[in-house]
C-alpha cells in the first residue's frame, strides 16, 4: 500500500489495506528506479508548466523545484532509500517530497497520472539508450572497417550452403557487416522520430479539465510536439516493440557474424586465429581452446527475440488504456539494452583479437573449382556463345576435372578443347583467384579496387 510520511496510504481513505503478498510482488521499484533522472526531469517540466500557466503559484513551484533537486542527489549520492512500499519511482518520489517540503508537494500531481508519467520517463530512457547503442555500433562499425583495411588482399572462399561458391576478399565479407551494423543505426534513428511525440498531459487516459501547455512540455523534453489522442497515449507501446524489435534485429546480426567466426576457427575450416584472449578452456581436455564469447553472443540472441516476444503477447488481446500487465514493459526493455550493449562492447573486443590465417584461406578457397562462373563468364563474352550453353560446357569440364581429380587450372590446353574448340591459353589467367576477384568491378562486388573505395566511403563517416 502506498503510504505517505503519516503513514496514511495515498489511496488509504478508500482502500483498507492491499495484501501484503501482492504488494511484496506487485511492485516495480527495484526496476523502475533506473527512470529517476527522466521522471525528476519531466516532473520538473510539469511544474514549470503549471505555474507559468498559474495553475500553481510561482512559490510551490519554487519549492517543489528545490525539493526535487534534493531527492536527485540523494539518489545519485545512494542517499535514498527506495521503498516498495510506494510501488514505483514515481511514487517514491512524489512521498519523498512530501516528507521534504510538505503539503507542497500535493500539487505536483495536479494535471497528470502516473500513465502518462511512466511513458514520459520511459519515452526519455529510450531516447538516450538508442542514441547509446548508435554510439556503440559506430565504435564497433571502426572497428571491422580496419580489420577490412587489412585485409583487402586477404583472398577467401565466399561460400553459399557452406560450399565453396566464388572467391572474395576477406574485407567485402567484413564490410557486408558494416552494411548490417549501418542499418541497426538507422533503425535505432528512425525509432526516435517516431517516438518523438509527448505524452505528458494526457493525465489518466482522456486528458484534464485544467488549462495545461502541452507545446511547454514538449519543448522543455526535447519532443517534437505533443501527442494527438489521450486514449492512444496511455495505451500505446510501439515504441517499446520498435526498440525490442531493433535490438533484435541488431543481436541477429551479432549473432550472424558469431556463427561465421564458430565456422572459420572450426578445426574443418582453420581459417582464423583467435588469441588467447578470445577462448576459454576445457576442464578436461588440455589441448582445448574453445570459442566461448562468441557462443555467448550467438545464445544472447535468443534472449532478445524473447524479450520481443514477450511484450508482443503483453499487448496482444489487451484493451485500451493502462492496465497493470504494461508494468512488464521496463524489466524487459532494461534486460534487452543491457544484454546488447555489452554484447557489441564484447563482439568489437573478439574483432580485435582474431587473425585470418591467409595461407589456409587461400588453400581452402582452391578447392571446389571455385573459378567456375569466371570460366563461364569468359566463355560468354570471347566466344560470343549464350550464357546457358557456356554453363553446360564449364559444367562438363568441371565433371571432367573431378573425375580426373585435377583442379581447373592444371586442366592442359588439349583436355579443355575436347568440350570447347576455340579455347586457348588465356583462358589459364581467367582461373586464378585474384582474376576472378578483381574482376567482379560491377557495383557492389568484390573487385580489390570497389573494396577500396567503399572503405574510404565508410572511413569518411566514421572518422
Ligand atoms: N509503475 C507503473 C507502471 O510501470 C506506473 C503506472 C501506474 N498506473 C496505474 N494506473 N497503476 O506501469
Amino acid at each position: 500500500m502506498v503510504k505517505n510520511k503519516n503513514n496514511k496510504a495515498f489511496w488509504g481513505t478508500r482502500i483498507k489495506k492491499t495484501s501484503s503478498l501482492f504488494q511484496e510482488i506487485g511492485n516495480s521499484i527495484d526496476i523502475d528506479k533506473r527512470l529517476f533522472i527522466e521522471d525528476i526531469r519531466g516532473s520538473e517540466a510539469h511544474v514549470q508548466m503549471l505555474s507559468k500557466q498559474k495553475i500553481i503559484s510561482k512559490k510551490i513551484k519554487k519549492n517543489i523545484i528545490n525539493g526535487l533537486k534534493k531527492i536527485k542527489n540523494e539518489i545519485l549520492r545512494k542517499k535514498f532509500v527506495f521503498n516498495k512500499k510506494y510501488e514505483d519511482i514515481h511514487m517514491n518520489i512524489e512521498n519523498r517530497l512530501e516528507q521534504l517540503i510538505g503539503n507542497d508537494a500535493g500539487y505536483i500531481h495536479t494535471g497528470r497520472s502516473r500513465n502518462d508519467q511512466v511513458i514520459t520517463d520511459f519515452k526519455l530512457w529510450i531516447k538516450s539508450s538508442s542514441n547509446d547503442l548508435d554510439l556503440k555500433l559506430s565504435k564497433l562499425i571502426k572497428t571491422i572497417l580496419k580489420l577490412a583495411n587489412k585485409n583487402i588482399y586477404t583472398i577467401m572462399p565466399g561460400f553459399t550452403h557452406l560450399k565453396n561458391a566464388q572467391p572474395v576478399s576477406l574485407a567485402h565479407y567484413l564490410l557486408a557487416y558494416v552494411e548490417m551494423f549501418q542499418r541497426d543505426k538507422g533503425r535505432y534513428k528512425k525509432n526516435l522520430e517516431s517516438l518523438n511525440e509527448n505524452p505528458l498531459g494526457v493525465a489518466a487516459l482522456t486528458g484534464t479539465s485544467f488549462n495545461i501547455d502541452r507545446n511547454y512540455t514538449s519543448k522543455k523534453l526535447g519532443f517534437k510536439k505533443p501527442t494527438r489522442n489521450s486514449i492512444d497515449t496511455v495505451s500505446d507501446r510501439d515504441f517499446v516493440l520498435d526498440f525490442l524489435y531493433t535490438s533484435s534485429v541488431c543481436s541477429l546480426h551479432i549473432s550472424r557474424i558469431s556463427e561465421e567466426l564458430i565456422i572459420w576457427n572450426s578445426d574443418g575450416f582453420n581459417m582464423i586465429e583467435m588469441s588467447d584472449k578470445i577462448v576459454t578452456g576445457s576442464s578436461i581436455m588440455p589441448q582445448k581452446k574453445n570459442p566461448d564469447p562468441l557462443e555467448f553472443l550467438r545464445g544472447k540472441t535468443g534472449n532478445a527475440y524473447g524479450n520481443l516476444f514477450s511484450m508482443l503477447t503483453i499487448l496482444k488481446g489487451l484493451p485500451l488504456s493502462y492496465f497493470k500487465d504494461l508494468q512488464d514493459d521496463k524489466e524487459i526493455v532494461f534486460r534487452s539494452y543491457d544484454s546488447l550493449s555489452t554484447c557489441i562492447l564484447l563482439l568489437d573486443e573478439v574483432l580485435k583479437n582474431i587473425k585470418p590465417k591467409k595461407d589456409k584461406m587461400i588453400s581452402l578457397a582452391k578447392k571446389g573449382f571455385i573459378t567456375s562462373t569466371d570460366l563461364a563468364d569468359y566463355l560468354v563474352k570471347n566466344y560470343k556463345i549464350n550464357f546457358r550453353l557456356a554453363y553446360k560446357i564449364t559444367a562438363r569440364i568441371v565433371n571432367y576435372a573431378e573425375k580426373n581429380n585435377k583442379k581447373l587450372d592444371k586442366l592442359n590446353l588439349d583436355e579443355l578443347k575436347k568440350f570447347y574448340s576455340k579455347i586457348d591459353n588465356k583462358i589459364f589467367k581467367i582461373l586464378s583467384l585474384e582474376n576472378s576477384i578483381n574482376s567482379k568491378k560491377s557495383f557492389g562486388g568484390t573487385s580489390f579496387n570497389n573494396i577500396k573505395k567503399m572503405i574510404k566511403k565508410y572511413y569518411r563517416v566514421y572518422k
